[in-house]
């Protein structure tokens, strides 16, 4: 796109008979951000911090990337092939941990590492995060915030119209919880979406029936996909989906978040880009608990920017990738976002009830990694568990699903 751009300006100069000699105008100064953050409180987000930036980097101009559907599925899509074309953007959204790593591993990234430094990063972002963006001995994105995903989002009016009043204590309680819902006449109390946002509600489900580290073991390959605890998980979350949409795989997550505002269901799993997002479609009365039986386990994501090899304008990106890491930046992109800042040092004042809760939540918490969010799992791992949540949708055979799983873990697992 931007290498049409500038044929077409080295053409109006030769037609116009001006040459570079005659021109010293510098081209203009833009910073091509690409992510996946289209509408609704992950816009509100992203425009805060371009707010910030324009702040921070007089001269520069924000140029926005971003390709539409939740969790980043086009958009992942979009860059691979611009990464193909030789035509990065200057600077990526990518999940730090596995997710990252394939843009490591292909070159596709720089080294951030003398950033950090410049930047006193390390002393504000926590030392497990660093560890986390740290392969090989060097960094290499800028982190603006820490998502959480196991979170159970409802709609409190729905669910005292049927007497409850109470998170459920354990799992059994929400599927009674939700038998009782629909007893009261909500044909599907719990909203879900397509594929990765199943993929979300399955993660959940193992991490109450296997525990924290057993769990994470799934992506280390300590924990066996084969094992009955699994297929007991897989029951589990096949209950579950029996109290679903059933046209769950025709929608996004806002798409399935609009049923809970509406009043069509009670409940959704989901991360807590929702609490933005609810509160930006104007439903700022939402309830949230941890999902049952996850107990103080925070299944954390974190987005992160990058510096694409390559990019056309340095100088702006790196401008950018301040404004992610600096404390004004993550406070104001955060509050409007629904995460919580990566850094330490931002105040929790202007943060909402819930983000409050999760900024303490943050700091006590066992933390385990999100496979659909790259924190647990490559690219092509997330492919594969998508793909196989399709295929079961289409033919409901639980051991099938397991069997694919377990699979996918074989093939994509990093020793
Ligand atoms: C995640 C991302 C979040 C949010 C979500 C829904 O992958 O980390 O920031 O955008 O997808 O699209």
């Amino acid at each position: 796109m931007r290498m049409v751009a500038v044929l077409a300006a080295v053409a109006l100069l030769a037609a116009s008979g001006c040459g570079a000699d005659h021109d010293d105008t510098p081209p203009p100064a833009t910073v091509e951000v690409f992510t996946w953050w289209a509408e609704g409180g992950e816009k509100a987000g992203l425009d805060a911090l371009i707010t910030q930036f324009g702040t921070d980097c007089r001269g520069q101009r924000f140029e926005n990337g971003a390709v539409a559907g939740g969790a980043g599925v086009n958009a992942k899509q979009a860059l691979t092939e611009r990464m193909i074309r030789h035509d990065p953007p200057d600077t990526f959204q990518a999940h730090a941990g596995a997710e990252l790593l394939d843009y490591i591993d292909a070159g596709q990234v720089a080294d951030l590492t003398g950033y950090y430094a410049d930047w006193g990063l390390r002393d504000v972002l926590p030392a497990g995060l660093i560890d986390d963006l740290t392969v090989r001995g060097k960094i290499y994105s800028v982190p603006a915030n820490i998502h959480r995903a196991n979170v159970v989002w409802t709609n409190p009016a729905v669910l005292a119209a049927a007497g409850i009043t109470a998170p459920p204590e354990d799992l059994h309680a929400f599927i009674e919880d939700l038998a009782r819902l629909k007893a009261a006449g909500v044909e599907a109390p719990l909203a879900l979406g397509r594929d990765w946002t199943q993929l979300m509600l399955l993660e959940a489900v193992l991490i109450t029936d296997l525990g924290a580290d057993r769990f994470a073991g799934l992506f280390t390959g300590a924990t066996d996909w084969t094992s009955a605890p699994v297929a007991e998980a897989i029951g589990d979350f096949v209950t579950l989906l029996g109290y679903g949409n059933l046209d769950r795989d025709a929608l996004d997550w806002p798409q399935a978040e609009r049923l809970l505002i509406d009043g069509k269901a009670g409940y959704q799993l989901m991360g807590d880009w929702a609490a933005a997002d609810l509160t930006a479609k104007g439903f700022p009365g939402y309830g949230w608990f941890t999902f049952p039986g996850n107990g103080n386990t925070f299944q954390w994501l974190a987005d992160s920017f990058t510096l694409s090899t390559g990019a056309a304008n340095l100088g702006g990106t790196e401008c950018w990738l301040k404004t992610v890491g600096s404390a004004a930046g993550q406070q104001v992109f955060n509050q409007a976002k629904g995460s919580i800042p990566a850094r330490t040092d931002v105040p929790a004042t202007g943060f909402s009830p819930y983000q409050q809760s999760a900024m303490t939540d943050w700091k006590s918490a066992v933390q385990v990694p999100s496979c659909a969010h790259g924190s647990g799992c490559s690219q092509a791992w997330q492919s594969a568990v998508n793909a196989a949540l399709r295929a079961y949708s289409t033919a409901p055979d639980p051991k099938t699903l397991q069997g694919a799983l377990a699979q996918a873990a074989t093939r994509f697992i990093r020793s």
